[in-house]
């Protein structure tokens, strides 16, 4: 059956506006089903209840994923795609009804302003989506922790040569781009970089993927601390201090130690 287009609020007629505009667990899931053209089913909407259900994947075959989906739609949309995609394969419904072109504004760090990485993002949304709220925090601190201390990229294309590596020391895309510019001495606006995010953006949804199936097989265990430092700025500016301050990225990077 081929899914209605999805319109605009104000041209749904009068009870599918209702539908949308109604509260509570059943109005909203007609109205999604409304949406996507799918039919109900025993009451429910054919959509399963989040977190939905997951299924151990090859780190190697998402890492080719999210490289491959970088050049389609950027970093965000291919560490997304990398996840959600195969988990489409290997599952298929209900992961086919993602649309998956909503993680294009990550690319450059939200829209070109050089925030969260888009890979990270990427991969965080497909995450979230297979895991509960507790679990996801925690996974996400892991690879964000891991992210900030790893010499990307890793990832390499058959047949390709290998790139300049640099560790970010942030999740932010700006410094993880500019230090890598600086390391590789090449312009955020050439091939070479492009091509270095591409194989980053390949290597964290692989990284979430491995992280994704220890928590699956029940063998996660968290392992990323905070550097003295910040944690020392955090015994005062943290929520156990003045509690002014949120974030686990290093104070340093940005400010200067006082006394
Ligand atoms: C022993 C407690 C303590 C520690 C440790 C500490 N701070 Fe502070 N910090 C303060 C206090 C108190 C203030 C003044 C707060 C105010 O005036 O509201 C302050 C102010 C600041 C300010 C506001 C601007 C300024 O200089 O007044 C910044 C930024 C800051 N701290 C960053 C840091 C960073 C980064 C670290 C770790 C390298 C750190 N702090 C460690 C207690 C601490
Ligand atoms: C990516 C850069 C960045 C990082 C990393 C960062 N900060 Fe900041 N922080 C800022 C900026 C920019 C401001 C606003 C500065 C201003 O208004 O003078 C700020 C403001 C603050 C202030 C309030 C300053 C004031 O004027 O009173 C405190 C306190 C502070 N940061 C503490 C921290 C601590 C503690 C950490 C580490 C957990 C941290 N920051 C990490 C960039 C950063």
């Amino acid at each position: 059956m081929t899914p209605e287009p999805v319109r605009a609020l104000d041209a749904l007629p009068v009870s599918r506006r209702d539908l949308l505009v109604g509260t509570g667990a059943f109005a909203a899931g007609a109205a999604l089903a409304a949406l996507f053209g799918r039919p109900s089913v025993a009451g429910a909407t054919g959509v399963p209840p989040w977190p939905w259900p997951y299924r151990p994947l090859d780190p190697d075959t998402v890492a080719q994923a999210g490289y491959e989906g970088y050049w389609q739609g950027g970093c965000m949309y291919g560490a997304a795609k990398a996840i959600i995609g195969q988990l489409a394969q290997v599952i298929g419904h209900p992961y086919t009804l993602v649309p998956l072109d909503m993680f294009r504004y990550g690319a450059g760090g939200f829209a070109g302003w050089g925030t969260l990485c888009g890979a990270l993002n990427g991969a965080g949304a497909a995450v979230a989506l297979v895991t509960p709220k507790e679990a996801h925090s925690q996974i996400l601190g892991e690879l964000t922790g891991w992210y900030t201390q790893t010499a990307f990229p890793i990832y390499r294309p058959v047949g390709q040569g290998a790139l300049t590596t640099s560790v970010a020391g942030s999740p932010l895309c700006h410094v993880s781009v500019s230090k890598w510019c600086a390391a590789a001495r090449a312009r955020e606006d050439s091939q070479e970089r492009k091509e270095r995010c591409a194989r980053l953006t390949g290597d964290v949804a692989a990284q979430a993927t491995r992280l994704l199936n220890a928590y699956h097989r029940g063998t996660f265990a968290p392992a990323f601390a905070l550097s003295p430092e910040t944690a020392g700025c955090l015994d005062c500016h943290g929520a156990a201090g003045m509690s002014d301050t949120l974030g686990k990225m290093e104070c340093v990077d940005c400010h200067t130690p006082h006394t």
